[in-house]
């Protein structure tokens, strides 16, 4: 376990990045939106979902392994896109990637990754997944698209649940908004903070440069806290079904949408000929009046799950809950804080250390209600 030895949860975990990163930036990954409604709510309805525990079962040699997409992982689990990964670590991005590789799951590049698509597949042999926010010039969009598909990116995961910025008024007042606005309270926060300060951006000003959006085209790109320099890489807020449509012919890998939450877009989304959704309300982060993801799932694969691949997320901070949302009827479930606050207080290494401690969990949670293998995950 190393230096991890006392990190002996996610909340552990959390804790200790809270200590390591700036208020502004700790902030920005652990808090909601509005009122903070939502993340409180997805954590109550969660907590409430009881598993059906079969004793005097041989649990010996249980399997965690997931068949998502037509390939067999160890785990049922995904590393979630997060943007601005690279602002938590050195290369951030390339860290996620490696603990993805090494546990033998998938990790998602958010479009707003500070770290280039081809470098992460380059220096981390991770399968890699590529999320998508439309920009208002679709050519752009298309040839961002073409660029992942060129990296090697299996599948283009569409974010459906974004279509105009969420309102988060902490980060105004911590000064975390783009473009950034310096301030004295800012200042402070980040001097306060010098192993980051030293870890983040000073090895980011001598390798690369300030940090900017890796995947915004060369002539449009900024340091990321200064506005872009065309509202053509603005995410597009009349984003439609008709994109679904022009994605689905141009993209020739799996297609997903993450952040559906109703059963007719389950099945409109069927209709459009994607692969696969994401059952999930951002991580609590954009609409502060969403339902949780554990009470649209049911329906939703009733519906739609014998056609689509119907994964989750939202609030995962034990094995239990990823167990949880297998009981409901997910096939995978994609980890967005839990493995940010891993890779903030150790980089690869620290990331590895999460997953291992979900795995750990989700393997107990197995053990005790006899499931040798995920199927037999049950609700009480
Ligand atoms: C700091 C941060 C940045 C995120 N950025 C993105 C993003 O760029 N695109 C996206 O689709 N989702 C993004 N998400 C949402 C995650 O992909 C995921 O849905 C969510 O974090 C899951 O909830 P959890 O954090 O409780 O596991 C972000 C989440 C966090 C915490």
């Amino acid at each position: 376990m190393g230096s991890f030895a006392h990190i002996l949860s996610i909340e552990d975990a959390r804790k200790a990045a809270k200590r390591r990163l700036p208020r502004l930036l700790f902030e920005y990954i652990d808090r909601g939106a509005e009122d903070e409604i939502s993340i409180a709510a997805n954590r109550e309805r969660l907590d409430a979902i009881e598993l059906a525990p079969s004793v005097l079962i041989d649990v010996t040699g249980r399997s965690m392994a997931a068949e998502l997409f037509g390939a067999v992982q160890p785990s049922p689990l995904i590393i979630a896109p997060t943007a601005v990964a690279g602002l938590v670590w050195h290369d951030g991005e390339i860290a996620l990637a490696k603990a993805a590789a090494k546990a033998g799951i998938p990790f998602c590049v958010s479009t707003q990754s500070i770290t280039p698509i081809e470098r992460i597949a380059a220096e981390s042999g991770a399968r890699l997944w590529f999320q998508l926010y439309v920009w208002k010039n679709r050519q752009r969009t298309l040839a961002l698209i073409d660029r992942a598909f060129q990296a090697g990116a299996e599948a283009l995961v569409l974010t459906v649940d974004t279509a105009v910025g969420p309102i988060r008024e902490y980060n105004l007042r911590n000064g975390f908004s783009i473009p950034l606005k310096p301030s004295l309270r800012a200042g402070i926060d980040v001097a306060l903070h010098p192993r980051w300060t030293a870890n983040v951006m000073l090895r980011a000003l001598l390798t690369s440069g300030v940090p900017t959006y890796a995947h915004y085209p060369d002539e449009f790109r900024t340091p990321i806290g200064r506005k872009s320099l065309s509202t053509e890489v603005d995410l597009a807020p009349d984003v439609t079904w008709d994109d679904v449509r022009l994605l689905r012919e141009r993209w020739k890998g799996k297609l997903i949408l993450k952040g559906i939450l109703t059963v007719e877009d389950a099945e409109k989304a069927l209709a459009h000929g994607v692969d696969g959704i994401v059952v999930s309300n951002h991580g609590a982060r954009n609409l502060d009046c969403a339902p949780g993801p554990t009470d649209a799932l049911p329906a939703i694969v009733a519906a739609v799950g014998e056609k689509l691949e119907v994964l989750a997320d939202s609030g995962v901070r034990r094995g239990a809950d990823i167990a949880r949302f297998i009981a409901l009827g997910a096939k995978g479930v994609m980890i967005g804080r839990a493995t940010l606050f891993g890779v903030a207080i150790g980089g690869a290494d620290g990331a590895s250390h999460v997953l291992n401690l979900l795995h750990q969990q989700l393997s107990a949670t197995m053990g005790m209600l006899g499931a040798r293998e995920l199927s037999d995950i049950r609700l009480a």
